[in-house]
């Protein structure tokens, strides 16, 4: 059996590269499902609850899912409650958690923060959520971006993941990256693709969102993330990138590590083919690394950049 394990950033170490991504499932209780997993995202909480937008929030598409959910999370004080229920049966199998939030000041952070640092091994923060502006605003101000991740970084010093918007433009999203790098330890490359859809038979528009904007994600997105995760390894090949788009299969994962990445998370795998995909997933790694004669995964990391 190869070896699975990698230190996602020193002092947070993975059983294996396998991380189940914010949005995945609706509530802690269902992260149970993932024991396998190296790690799980809790869906993103900000500081008050959210019952997000109403009426046709996603639709399936041959090549994926166009989500417009509107961070839907019950806040804080909740998510807390229900992660202290699950967390012993996590830590049990060695499973870690990220605590995925979104706030707009540094108060904000210090105040989710007090409620989930007990049940989190690592914070992310989603400043990429392509149909909520008010969160999506903080990657298009790289000025009040640096002030709010200084104030976070002062805050916690618990590993900080940063989840990047799928910004196709090269130097652009460079720019993003570098800001961000300052001040966290982790990248997550990248939250949903904006994106809208028109009813075909209606010729009408669905998404319950503001200015119709969605988040198209699954294996049809697979290329644009995996040309960001080229651009952020290749630029920065120490810094550790969780590589989050379009992954169905063990192959999906290898690439992205060949990339560089050093985890991988997997959302719409489990929205389209259910809970069960994950383990597939993971023995599929297994065997990849099997039949193409490697002991560690870490083995294969950033060889792409290298062939
Ligand atoms: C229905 C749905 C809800 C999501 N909710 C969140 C969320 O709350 N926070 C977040 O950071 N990303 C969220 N995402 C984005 C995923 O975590 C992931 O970045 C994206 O879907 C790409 O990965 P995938 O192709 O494996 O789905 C959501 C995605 C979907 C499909």
């Amino acid at each position: 059996m190869p070896k699975l394990s990698t230190d996602l950033v020193p002092g947070l170490h993975l059983k294996n590269p396998l991380i189940l991504s914010s949005g995945a499932v609706a509530n802690a209780r269902s992260l149970l499902h993932f024991l396998d997993l190296g790690a799980v995202t809790t869906k993103t909480v900000t500081p008050q609850p959210r019952i997000g937008y109403r009426g046709r929030r996603v639709v399936r598409l041959p090549t994926g899912l166009v989500n417009a959910i509107g961070l839907e999370n019950p806040g804080p004080v909740k998510l807390a409650n229900e992660l202290k229920t699950v967390l012993p049966k996590l830590l049990e199998v060695d499973t870690k958690v990220i605590t995925s939030l979104a706030v707009t000041t540094g108060d904000e952070f210090r105040y989710v923060a007090n409620y989930l640092s007990d049940v989190s091994h690592a914070f992310e923060l989603n400043i990429s959520c392509p149909h909520v502006e008010e969160y999506l605003r903080l990657s298009e101000d790289v000025s009040a971006l640096r002030n709010l991740l200084r104030e976070v970084r002062d805050i916690s010093a618990k590993p900080l993941l940063v989840k990047l918007p799928a910004i196709t433009l090269k130097r652009y999203f460079l720019k993003l990256v570098d800001t961000v790098l300052e001040f966290c330890d982790c990248l997550v490359v990248a939250n949903t693709v904006p994106a809208t859809y028109v009813d075909p038979s209606t010729l009408a528009l669905v998404l319950p969102s503001l200015d119709r904007c969605g988040g198209y994600s699954g294996p049809g997105i697979k290329p644009i993330v995996q040309r960001l995760v080229y651009l952020v390894c290749s630029e920065y090949p120490d810094v550790s990138v969780i590589a989050t788009g379009g992954v169905m299969c063990g192959t999906d994962v290898l690439e992205y590590i060949a990339l560089g990445a050093r985890a991988v998370g997997i959302c719409s795998a489990v929205l389209l083919c259910g809970i069960t995909i994950v383990s597939e997933i993971l023995q599929e790694l297994v065997k990849e690394l099997e039949n193409r004669g490697f002991d560690d995964v870490n083995e294969i990391r950033g060889i792409a950049l290298r062939r």
